[in-house]
């Protein structure tokens, strides 16, 4: 008898537990809190947008093993499990974010615009610089119509979307990454993928006052990796001059030139942007320190320092990495404990390190924010 009083308080005290957690975003703090997130950017955001876009299955990441540690199923999510923005919406108490492409989706806590391979500038203005944008033609504007339209048949007026957007999160990007890898591997010159730097900022910019025209008041820019640590430009750009390479990680110090280039100026233009919009909350997140943190820390943090700049996903080479082999084709093997790498796949990075990214970010870049983790 008591036993079974014991057990149905421990049942009760599970499902109170249970309802507290499930509501967490209704019963958290009244303000400031989230109540709707829209993301833009490119792979490392994406929740399915590409493979709804290109439903043949065969684009990137569009396969197993992609999504094998948590989703047991690839989602469109560049890497084995969840991602930044995952992180971002369970610590504001709210389901993951659905895919804009997805029909008959849930937008009532959001929508992800973000597309695996989006460029920051108009696929035409690359064009005209000669450079291709092999997997889509979803840029920033093109995302940014898409949000427009979407407020267009959601809000009934300007100022029912300011009131809407109150509690609304604005994440802009990463995105600007892809379009200095199509001009790098294209043929350009370290020094005119430079030159692109003010343009691809320029819309990245203009994107922070779209949104802001349609009543965000808090906005998060990420800046750009340090892609000259990633395996695929490891690869891409190996060479045996050892003075190509800094000394304390062995990554490409011209390539990782350009995204401090790149990060300079994008956070010039948000000093700028938020002299011009004093009501509104900007926060530049740093991705290029909260990569670099995880460098310096792998043993600590459980990664295997043999691997650190090793793809988990991959079929070979010094970096396990090869352009013509990508993870998911036939016959490309996976490591065996994904938590032990950086790398997914060679361009991404792992759940485990995306993780690890958001906790440094948390406590670094987004303190402003009401995040809990
Ligand atoms: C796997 O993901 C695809 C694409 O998102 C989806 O269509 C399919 O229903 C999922 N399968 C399972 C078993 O969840
Ligand atoms: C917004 O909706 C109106 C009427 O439904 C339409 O005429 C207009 O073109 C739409 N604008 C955008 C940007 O979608
Ligand atoms: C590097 O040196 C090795 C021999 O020392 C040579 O086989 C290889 O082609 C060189 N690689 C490059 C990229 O120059
Ligand atoms: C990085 O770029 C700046 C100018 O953009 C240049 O002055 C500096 O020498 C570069 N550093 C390396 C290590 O390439
Ligand atoms: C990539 O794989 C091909 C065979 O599929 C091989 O010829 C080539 O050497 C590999 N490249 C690297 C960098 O390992």
């Amino acid at each position: 008898m008591a036993n079974l009083t014991f057990l149905s308080l421990v049942l009760t005290l599970l499902f109170l537990l249970n309802f507290q957690v499930r509501n967490a975003h209704k019963l958290g703090p009244k303000f400031p809190y989230f109540d709707k997130i829209y993301q833009f950017g490119a792979s490392k955001a994406d929740t399915g947008n590409l493979i709804r876009e290109n439903p043949s299955g065969s684009t990137l990441c569009a396969r197993f093993p992609y999504g094998e540690t948590f989703f047991m199923n690839a989602t469109g999510r560049c890497s084995n499990g969840l991602l930044i923005i995952d992180y971002t919406a369970l610590s504001a108490g709210l389901p993951f974010l659905k895919p804009y492409k997805e029909i008959g989706a849930d937008f009532s806590n959001g929508v992800n615009f973000a597309v695996t391979g989006a460029t920051a500038l108009p696929v035409e203005t690359l064009a005209a610089m000669n450079i291709l944008s092999p997997y889509t033609r979803t840029s920033l504007h093109v995302q940014l119509d898409w949000m427009a339209s979407f407020f267009n048949s959601t809000c009934h007026s300007n100022t029912d979307c300011a009131e809407r957007n109150a509690n609304s999160l604005f994440m802009l990007g990463e995105i600007g990454s892809n379009d200095y890898t199509y001009a790098l591997f294209q043929g350009k010159s370290i020094q005119e993928a430079k030159q692109m730097v003010p343009q691809v900022v320029g819309a990245i910019a203009n994107g922070v006052r779209r949104v802001i025209q349609f009543g965000a008041t808090r906005v998060v820019v990420p800046g750009n990796f340090p892609v000259g640590c990633f395996p695929f430009y490891l690869t891409g750009f190996q060479t045996n001059d050892s003075t190509a390479y800094d000394e304390q990680f062995h990554c490409l110090k011209d390539i990782n030139n350009l995204s401090i280039y790149h990060n300079e100026h994008l956070q010039q233009a948000i000093d700028e942007l938020k002299t011009q919009n004093p009501k509104t909350t900007i926060i530049y997140a740093d991705y290029y320190n909260a990569f670099l943190w995880i460098l310096s820390k792998a043993q600590l943090l459980g990664f295997d320092v043999n691997s650190i700049q090793k793809a988990c996903c991959g079929i070979g080479g010094n970096y396990n990495f090869n352009m013509s082999k990508f993870c998911s084709m036939p016959g490309v093997p996976v490591c065996p404990n994904p938590y032990r790498y950086i790398s997914w796949d060679g361009i991404h990075v792992t759940q485990h390190a995306y993780k690890l990214i958001f906790e440094w970010l948390m406590h670094n870049s987004l303190t402003k924010l009401p995040l809990h983790f």
